[in-house]
């Protein structure tokens, strides 16, 4: 039975290849809809981005909707360094023929919510969690209807990618992932320190480039122009890569190991605005709120990512 899911993204070259990984398994998920999110770039950039990446699926079955513009308090904080001028930099994919739905993105969480059984709809996040918090707010009942959340982001033994503290998509955000975390739902956090060990070494590229297809193309091309920032920043093998990781533990959780924690953000102090605090060796006695993702068996995603974007035309 595939597993229904909403996918809440700011593409964002690893937001897209997470988002083909999953229209690449129809077998697996059920994919309700994609709503874009401001992030990596603006709202309409990356809801751009989404009907760009849907088109080269090949998939005329999705839907994608735009939600919310602006964090819920801070401004806007965008990654145009890392993802270039359009987000999406990289391959040249054509302006998309696909529209967005008229409907709200967070309205349509809410809605979709709604209409399904409770307990049956996962929300796999990609980027910073407005959408999802303000669902939240002005719905309070989907709040126990939703089945898990897979979250990208936090970090708490690698530290954070923006800030010496703080995770980008929580640091654009931190309300919105302190609503989140506080909400009681079951709550599945991949955070930097994972993703870090899942590199895009030029051996896993090429082999993606190899597959031959439109998909393969576009993703070597992808993560060749986001990596550049990453490698001259940690000077590794291979730049992390984040997003797809959600998609890959919704296939295949054996592949990662983690723990059930207390994971609390820092909402306030300039200084540390956006930091996950992991209490990874529950020493505070707060409530467990998360299965905190550690670490994660590269080669083996890898092979499955692969395998997937293999299925794509
Ligand atoms: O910190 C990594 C996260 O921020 C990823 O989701 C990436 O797409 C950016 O949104
Ligand atoms: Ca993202």
């Amino acid at each position: 039975m595939a597993r229904k899911i909403i996918i809440d993204t700011d593409p964002g070259q690893d937001d897209a290849v997470a988002i083909l990984m999953a229209l690449a398994s129809p077998d697996d998920f059920d994919v309700l809809g994609i709503v874009a999110v401001a992030g990596n770039v603006t709202l309409a950039q990356n809801a751009r981005n989404a009907l760009k990446v849907v088109e080269l699926s090949g998939r005329k079955d999705i839907a994608v909707y735009a939600g919310c513009e602006r964090p819920m308090r801070r401004h806007l904080v965008t990654a145009e360094h890392v993802h270039g001028d359009t987000g999406l930099d990289g391959p040249d994919l054509p302006l998309p023929k696909l529209q967005l739905e008229a409907q709200h993105g967070v309205d349509f969480i809410i809605e979709t919510l709604m209409s399904h059984e409770a307990g049956t709809v996962t929300l796999a996040t990609l980027g910073p969690l407005t959408n999802v918090a303000m669902a939240m707010i002005k719905e309070p009942r989907i709040t126990p209807r939703i089945q898990e959340i897979v979250m990208m982001g936090g970090g708490y033994f690698e530290g954070g990618n923006i800030t010496p503290a703080a995770e980008f998509n929580i640091y654009v955000d931190p309300d919105a992932a302190d609503v989140v975390l506080r909400s009681g739902v079951p709550i599945v956090i991949v955070p930097l320190d994972v993703t870090h060990m899942i590199q895009s070494t030029p051996e896993r590229l090429q082999r993606i480039r190899a597959l031959g297809n439109r998909a393969g193309d576009a993703v070597y091309k992808m993560l060749s122009f986001s990596e550049r920032f990453d490698l001259a920043k940690y000077g590794s093998e291979g730049a992390p890569l984040h997003d797809p990781c959600v998609i890959a533990y919704m296939l295949k959780p054996e592949l990662f190991k983690g723990r059930h924690i207390n994971v609390v953000v820092e909402t306030s102090s300039e200084l540390t605005v956006g930091m996950t605090v992991a209490d990874y060796w529950g020493v505070t006695g707060r409530v467990r709120n998360a299965t905190y993702l550690r670490s994660g068996d590269a080669a083996s995603f890898y092979a499955l990512l692969t395998e997937r974007l293999s299925r794509l035309p």
